[in-house]
C-alpha cells in the first residue's frame, strides 16, 4: 500500500488540468451495455475505480482498449449478466449495470452493495425503480436477481433525489417499451453527461438536466462516441487546495473545467476570502490573506456537494473563527474528522453537523485515510500543515483523483508517493 509524504507550508502556484469525472466514466462504460457495437468515450480518467468498472465490465464479455486517455470499448460480445460480490464491494457504482442488464437481456444477478467506510449507502430506489418498469426482482443469497420479458414505461416519483437510480432507471427506460416519466430525478452534471450519451445512441430523452425527465423507449439502440466532461469535484478539491495552501499574492489557475458545475463551491470560495477570476472553461484563485469562516450544508446540485464536505472542513480548520458544516445527503460521512484533528484541527460532531473552531496552526502527524475524499481532505490539510504529514493507505485517493500527487507538485507542493511497503 502506498503513502504520501507531505512536506507542508510550500506555496501553490501555476496551472494544472482537470482530468475526465470519475462519476461520468463510471456511468457511461455500462451504458455501452445497451447497444453491441464499437465505442469511443475521449477524455476517460485513468482511476482505480474505472479499472474496477472495466474489469467487471469484462467478466460479461465487453472489451477495452485504453490508450492515454481514449477508451474504445467493444461491447459486440456480452456473454454474462452478472456482477459478482468481489467487485460491487470494491465499488458500488457497479450497480449501474442492473438496469441495461436486465432492459437489453431480460436478465441480470447484482451482487447488493452492502456497507462501506462511512455508513449503509441502499439501492432500494434502484429496485423499486426497475420493479416500476416492470421487471421481476428477487433477493438471493445476497443477489438482486432481475427478470424481464421486455419493460414497459411508467412514471417513477423518487422519494429521495439518486445519482446512481436515476442513471439506472435512465438507461432502462431507454429500451423499454413505452414512455417513462422519472420525477425527482438527480439533476447532477454526471447524469446529464450519461442521457446525452444515451441520445447519440439514439434515445429520446427530454428534460436532461432538470427533475423531471421523460424517456420514450425505442426498439433500439446504437454505439456513440462521446467526450467525458471535466471533474467538478476534482476542480473543486484543487481551488481548496490554492485556497488553504497558496501565499497571498500567488494564483493557481484550474485549467480545462466547466466553472458552471462547481458554481456552489467557487461562491462559497469568494466567501472565505479567495479572490476568484471564473471564465468559460478555467478559474483563477487568488487565496485569502486570512480564511474566513463559511458555513455549510450539502444538497443535491447545484447545491454544496457531499464530496467536497471533507476538503471543506479542512479549508474552516485554519479559519480565522467558527464554521458549521453539515452533511445532509450522507449523515455519517465524516471519518476524516478524527484525522484531523490529529493534526490539531478543532472540530466537534454532532450527528451530521461539525463545527469547526479554525486555529492558527496545524502541525505534520501520521494520519490514515479512509475514503476518497477523506484522503483528499487530509491531503489539503497537510499541505497547509507545519512539518511532515504522512498520508498512509492512498489506494482511496486513487480511486477517483487521476495523478493527484503530480499535478500537487506541479503547483509546488511537497508531495511523494511512497510505494510498496505495508503501512
Ligand atoms: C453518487 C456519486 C457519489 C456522490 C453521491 C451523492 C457516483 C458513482 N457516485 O453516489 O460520489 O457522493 O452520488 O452526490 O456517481 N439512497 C437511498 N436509496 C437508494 C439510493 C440512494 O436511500 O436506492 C440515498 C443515499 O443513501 C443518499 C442519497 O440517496 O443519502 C443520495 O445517494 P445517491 O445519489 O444515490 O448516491 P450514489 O449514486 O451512490
Amino acid at each position: 500500500m502506498d503513502k504520501f509524504i507531505i512536506h507542508g507550508g510550500r506555496n501553490l502556484q501555476g496551472v494544472v488540468s482537470v482530468s475526465g469525472a470519475k462519476n461520468a466514466s463510471l456511468a457511461l462504460m455500462p451504458a455501452t451495455i445497451l447497444a453491441g457495437g464499437t465505442y469511443k468515450l475521449e477524455n476517460t480518467p485513468r482511476l482505480r475505480d474505472v479499472m474496477t468498472m472495466m474489469s467487471l465490465l469484462e467478466s460479461m464479455g465487453i472489451a477495452f482498449k485504453f490508450v492515454d486517455n481514449s477508451l474504445t470499448v467493444d461491447s459486440s460480445n456480452i456473454t454474462n449478466y452478472e456482477a459478482p460480490y468481489e467487485h460491487v464491494k470494491k465499488m458500488r457504482a457497479s450497480i449501474y449495470v442492473l438496469g441495461p442488464l436486465v432492459s437489453r437481456f431480460g436478465f441480470a444477478r447484482v451482487s447488493l452493495p452492502g456497507g462501506c467506510a462511512w455508513g449503509p449507502r441502499p439501492v432500494n430506489l434502484h429496485i423499486e425503480g426497475l420493479k416500476k418498469l416492470g421487471a421481476d426482482i428477487q433477493l438471493e443469497g445476497g443477489y438482486i436477481v432481475a427478470k424481464a420479458r421486455k419493460l414497459k414505461g411508467a412514471r417513477i416519483l423518487f422519494d429521495i433525489s439518486s445519482v446512481g437510480a436515476t442513471g439506472n432507471i435512465l438507461m432502462a427506460a431507454s429500451l423499454a417499451q413505452g414512455a417513462t416519466i422519472i420525477e425527482n430525478a438527480a439533476m447532477e452534471p454526471e447524469i446529464a453527461a450519461l442521457a446525452e450519451l444515451l441520445v447519440k445512441m439514439g434515445a429520446h430523452i427530454d428534460g436532461i438536466g432538470t427533475s423531471r425527465i421523460e424517456i420514450e423507449g425505442v426498439g433500439a439502440l446504437h454505439p456513440a462516441d462521446v467526450t467525458t466532461i471535466p471533474d467538478r469535484i476534482e476542480a473543486g478539491t484543487m481551488l481548496i487546495a490554492a485556497a488553504i495552501a497558496g501565499k497571498p499574492g500567488s494564483k493557481v489557475r484550474i485549467d480545462r473545467c466547466n466553472p458552471k458545475h462547481f458554481g456552489a463551491v467557487t461562491s462559497k470560495l469568494e466567501d472565505a476570502g479567495a479572490n476568484l477570476t471564473i471564465g468559460k472553461d478555467f478559474v483563477e484563485l487568488e487565496p485569502p490573506n486570512e480564511i474566513r469562516p463559511v458555513n455549510v450544508t450539502t444538497a443535491i446540485y447545484s447545491g454544496f456537494p457531499t464530496d467536497t464536505q471533507a476538503q471543506w472542513i479542512a479549508l474552516m480548520s485554519l479559519a480565522k473563527g467558527t464554521s458549521v458544516i453539515t452533511d445532509t445527503v450522507y449523515f455519517d460521512r465524516f471519518t476524516h474528522v478524527p484525522e484531523l484533528m490529529r493534526l490539531g484541527a478543532n472540530i466537534t460532531l454532532k450527528e451530521n453537523v461539525a463545527t469547526v473552531i479554525g486555529q492558527e496552526t496545524l502541525t505534520g502527524a501520521k494520519v490514515m485515510s479512509t475514503d476518497l475524499r477523506a484522503s483528499a481532505s487530509l491531503i489539503l490539510a497537510g499541505l497547509a500543515a507545519e512539518g511532515t504529514t504522512e498520508v498512509l493507505r492512498v489506494y482511496h485517493i486513487d480511486r477517483g483523483y487521476e495523478e493527484v500527487e503530480k499535478k500537487l507538485q506541479r503547483l509546488g507542493a511537497d508531495i511523494e508517493r511512497v510505494a510498496g511497503e505495508e503501512f
